[in-house]
């Protein structure tokens, strides 16, 4: 198989990369009698930081020192940009603010799949349904594409199930004991995708909950070398068995569907009482705004790298700034090689880097087509590369959803809730039987339906739609 590598995108790459483990550095590490302070006690406590750095995914240690004092950050009490943040992160989840440490928001195990932020997890909690759902927002990405990837928690009888863990860090850690101390031990964990974003950090999270069963989703596999879990650091767990589905013994408060359809593997629950569909990574909406994690001032680089623009002198905090950011991350995100790209070099001083493309005049029609308004879809990778070419295991599997009876959708990336009901549910998946070109920008989705042409070359075809007059780079 031949594929094109974008042009620039190896040198972006490398260039991002570096900047990101410039700007993230740290990874504290602590012994285990400072892990097992007493919250009262942590604002004095004193424990060693080692510096790591990553140059281009080469993992090398440069250097490490010890400090004598943390790093010290609070949402409440300082004046820095953190605390301001962070207040305003609390604020924003309808949570009581509390003091935080920048060293809460720190995940030792970032090195099982290097992506950035690193280290550095900050987690958003939201109420998405009183007493019933919860979300918890991090960041994920690389090469300053950063979007959301969440977990849920629902409540359940006698405690709680969480879908999809996180990055536990001590942050989400006390966002998840605060809520089992109101509604319950967590009794029940599920990993119910097969991606790769959402499998190292289920194992993790899942040996901070003991005394909670750990549920996978069917037909995992790594790559390169196809291990068993346990061997990836997963403590015992559950294959869930798709014949079994209605004996889960969460099926008093959720309905279970699964679909293995080659790399793709969701299981998808409906929570009964509030009516709620939770999904990972099948329908997603785009909103106009960054995300609200987008806002921290250590990611918010991520917003200036990209809404930069040859020869600007300065670029202004501003709505329209930080929405033009975010509309080309979700570009990148989705296409990986947007179509409205052009050569040309762009300095980024916010993020220390040279970015190596431009875009080009009337690069917002193609956030337009791929936004619609907010109108969620599947992913065209994962719509014209997997499903599309399994009709029927997808058919199945969206049936058996369109049968429940939900209002609204929490997926595992973008925006949350996505207001649904199962007949417009169904209508997102109508490709299957009724096909037609994509509404998006045809150069968008050139690099995808070259890849569909290389690696499935009998499968379903990629009906590309009109363009939008890029000039499509070498
Ligand atoms: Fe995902």
């Amino acid at each position: 198989m031949t594929l094109d590598v974008p042009l620039g995108l190896a040198s972006a790459s490398r260039q991002c990369v570096a900047a990101e483990a410039r700007e993230v550095p740290r990874v504290y590490l602590w012994s285990s009698e400072s892990l097992s302070l007493s919250s009262a006690s942590r604002r004095n406590r004193r424990f060693g930081q080692v510096s790591w750095t990553i140059p281009a995914m080469g993992f090398l240690l440069r250097s490490s020192r010890r400090r004598k004092e943390p790093r010290v950050l609070r949402r409440c009490k300082g004046h820095g940009r953190r605390s301001m943040m962070g207040a305003a992160l609390a604020l924003s989840a309808g949570t009581e603010a509390k003091a935080a440490e920048e060293g809460d928001y720190v995940y030792p195990e970032w090195l099982t799949l290097p992506l950035a932020p690193y280290a550095r997890r900050r987690t958003l909690l939201k109420e998405i349904v009183p007493n019933e759902v919860w979300t918890l927002d991090q960041i994920f990405g690389t090469f300053y594409v950063y979007v959301p990837i969440r977990a849920t928690v629902l409540k359940v009888k006698d405690g709680l199930l969480v879908y999809a863990p996180v990055a536990a860090t001590k942050e989400c850690l006390s966002m998840i004991k605060d809520l089992e101390k109101k509604h319950g031990p967590v009794r029940w964990i599920l990993l119910p995708s097969k991606a790769v974003e959402h499998k190292v950090l289920a194992g993790p999270f899942a040996k901070k909950f003991p005394k909670a069963k750990l549920f996978v989703a069917p037909g995992q596999f790594s790559v390169p070398v196809d291990l068993p879990l346990n061997v990836l650091g997963f403590p015992s767990y559950e294959v869930l068995d798709p014949e079994g589905l209605e004996s889960l013994p969460w099926a008093e408060d959720c309905q279970t569907a699964y679909v293995d359809a080659s790399t793709f593997g969701e299981v998808a629950l409906l929570h009964k009482s509030s009516k709620t569909l939770v999904v990972t990574d099948s329908v997603i909406s785009i909103p106009e705004d960054p995300p609200e994690l987008l806002l921290d001032p250590e990611y918010r680089r991520a917003l200036a790298y990209h809404a930069r623009e040859a020869a600007q002198n300065e670029l202004p905090d501003t709505v329209e700034v930080r929405r033009k950011g975010w509309a080309r991350i979700a570009l990148f995100a989705t296409f990986f090689n947007p179509g409205a790209l052009s050569d040309g070099k762009v300095e980024v001083p916010e993020a220390g880097v040279t970015r190596p493309w431009q875009w080009q005049e009337g690069w917002e029609k193609s956030f337009q087509r791929l936004r619609q308004g907010g109108r969620p879809f599947v992913a065209p990778i994962i719509q014209e590369l997997i499903l599309k070419q399994q009709p029927e295991k997808t058919l199945s599997y969206v049936d058996r959803i369109s049968a429940w009876d939900f209002q609204r959708v929490v997926s595992a990336h973008f925006d949350c809730p996505i207001p649904l009901k199962p007949k417009q549910f169904r209508e997102i998946f109508s490709f299957l039987t009724r096909p037609k070109p994509l509404a998006y920008c045809a150069e968008d989705v050139k690099f995808l339906a070259d890849l569909q042409t290389s690696a499935i070359p009998n499968g379903q075809a990629v009906k590309v739609g009109e363009p939008c007059g890029f000039q499509l780079r070498n």
